[in-house]
């Protein structure tokens, strides 16, 4: 019988997530690598992260980087290969690191065979692996928008039809009502979960799922990419069928499906009955404003809007936004955004170089590589001051980010009052108090610009406040209270400096 009090590893988990191509180089190719990545396990753990998600190294010709695969069975050569993976896992697990990688369901690339199969004639064996249709006089077969610009249809002239790409061109979406294709795409689920990887990371899983009269949308929707309101209800029975095939294996594998919608109920309903996703990314954050009344509310309506037993996840940045620290214009909202991330109920996710509290590189025109002008935030990761920044050239294939000089690894590590060890406080903190891994989450009152919320678990109790104004606030408490960690020197535990935040403790 299930132990009823069993909690499963991934929501007491901190996930980091790592963008290969900029954690660290290895071959002096100036792309990141996984031997990259297993040389920096040790950092990782050192952190206090419980797991990592990487995003995708499959084969791919990198019009998407990384997102348009060629072969989701083997390593690009950029980033190492099979036997690196391999070794990348054993040793994520020789050090309790659980890890997940990224699984593209949506589309391939179009380079991958698959695709080269289906677009070779009408009457191909793959043809119907992918979304073929005859336009209408000449015009696309509907009127949907791809996610970087353009249509949604590109027109092959060597077969006279239209396949539909809810991303680039080079992305045709694969068509999941195909038995042929789910069965494809279970094997790679299944290639991974036999290599020992702890789960996946589903890019778009929201998309899966298509109309086959292909409607077009309606007018009132402008020219809306596909991708913000494509949500078809066939997609929930094929979520059930992977999310069967990943419980079937040992050591609670487990999913993380980017639903790109706009609204909590859409995204709740990728929960299912406990039997979709085990966890869904939850947008709001990346896009609240730096505000008590925002924040409040992305709490609140967490709370109100997923279904009991749909645990939250919270994150700050991802490799598609601007980081926070650009978007709230500082180091100290940016600290105190650290606080509410690692302080929530739900599971956190990490962006890489948000504990060096990175801002987005400024990027030259001449060197945007990036379809969908996102390289900013996707810059490398600064290890140590000097040039080349421990990586094995000083000009990596997309610039650094601001000051890397002091904001890098090695000078962090050293420097008892930077953004790094307040990441590294902040996680110790949270995996030694079960109230902020799992407990209850309440609202208190307080002052206009303080957000103060409760967390509570078995008995043990914090306090975490987050003052959000422009002035020092003093917060009067009941009871005794001791700093536990703080994002701003503190004079007392009552007393948050402005954009400052800090967890207290119960003082016994
Ligand atoms: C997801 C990824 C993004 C990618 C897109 C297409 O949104 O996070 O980086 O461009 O899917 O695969």
């Amino acid at each position: 019988m299930a132990d009823a009090g069993h909690v499963p590893w991934w929501r007491d988990a901190v996930v980091y997530q790592i963008y290969p191509r900029s954690f660290l180089d290895t071959d002096g190719d100036g792309v990141g690598d996984l031997r990259g990545i297993e040389r920096r396990l040790d950092h990782l753990v050192w952190l206090g992260v419980d797991a990592v998600w990487i995003s995708p190294f499959y084969r791919s010709p990198m019009a998407d980087f990384g997102y348009d695969v060629s072969d989701y069975c083997d390593v690009d050569p950029r980033f190492g290969t099979l036997a690196d993976a391999d070794r990348l896992i054993a040793a994520a697990h020789e050090r309790g690191l659980r890890l997940l990688v990224d699984w593209v369901p949506n589309h391939t690339s179009d380079q991958h065979p698959w695709f080269a199969e289906s677009r070779s004639s009408r009457s191909s064996p793959k043809r119907d692996w992918y979304h073929w249709r005859d336009g209408r006089d000449g015009r696309p077969p509907n009127n949907w928008r791809a996610a970087f610009g353009g249509r949604a249809w590109t027109f092959d002239d060597a077969t006279g039809q239209w396949y539909l790409h809810l991303f680039l061109p080079q992305q045709p979406d694969l068509n999941w009502s195909n038995p042929d294709v789910v069965a494809a795409m279970h094997q790679v689920l299944r290639f991974w979960l036999d290599r020992g990887v702890d789960g996946f990371r589903i890019d778009v899983v929201h998309c899966i799922g298509k109309d086959p009269a292909f409607p077009d949308q309606p007018a009132q929707l402008g020219e809306i990419d596909r991708v913000g309101i494509q949500n078809e209800p066939t997609t929930h029975e094929l979520i059930r069928g992977f999310r069967r095939l990943v419980d079937s294996y040992p050591g609670e594998r487990t999913t993380v499906g980017e639903v790109n919608l706009g609204d909590l109920p859409s995204i709740a309903s990728f929960y299912g009955r406990g039997d979709e996703l085990h966890m869904v990314f939850n947008f709001l954050p990346l896009h609240a404003p730096w505000t008590k009344a925002a924040w409040q509310d992305v709490i609140e309506r967490v709370a109100q809007e997923l279904p009991t037993g749909a645990w939250p996840t919270w994150a700050l940045s991802n490799h598609d936004v601007r980081r926070i620290r650009t978007r709230l214009g500082g180091e100290d909202a940016a600290r105190a955004a650290a606080v509410l991330l690692l302080t929530q109920r739900g599971t956190p996710f990490v962006y890489q170089g948000d504990e060096l509290g990175l801002e987005d590189a400024v990027v030259p025109d001449a060197h945007r590589v990036d379809p969908g002008g996102r390289d900013g935030c996707r810059a490398p990761l600064p290890w140590e001051p000097g040039p080349s920044h421990g990586w094995p050239t000083p000009s990596p294939w997309l610039p650094w980010p601001p000051e890397a000089d002091a904001r890098n690894a090695a000078s962090e590590r050293d420097d008892r009052a930077s953004m790094l060890r307040l990441y590294r406080d902040l996680l110790a903190l949270r995996r030694r108090s079960p109230a902020l891994r799992r407990g209850s989450l309440h609202l208190r009152d307080a002052l206009d610009d303080v957000l103060a919320y409760e967390r509570e678990w078995g008995g043990d109790r914090r306090l975490v406040l987050v003052n959000f104004g422009d002035r020092e606030a003093e917060v009067p408490l009941e009871g005794s209270w001791a700093v536990d960690v703080a994002s701003r020197p503190q004079p007392e535990p009552g007393v948050v400096p402005a954009h400052g935040a800090a967890v207290l403790a119960p003082e016994r």
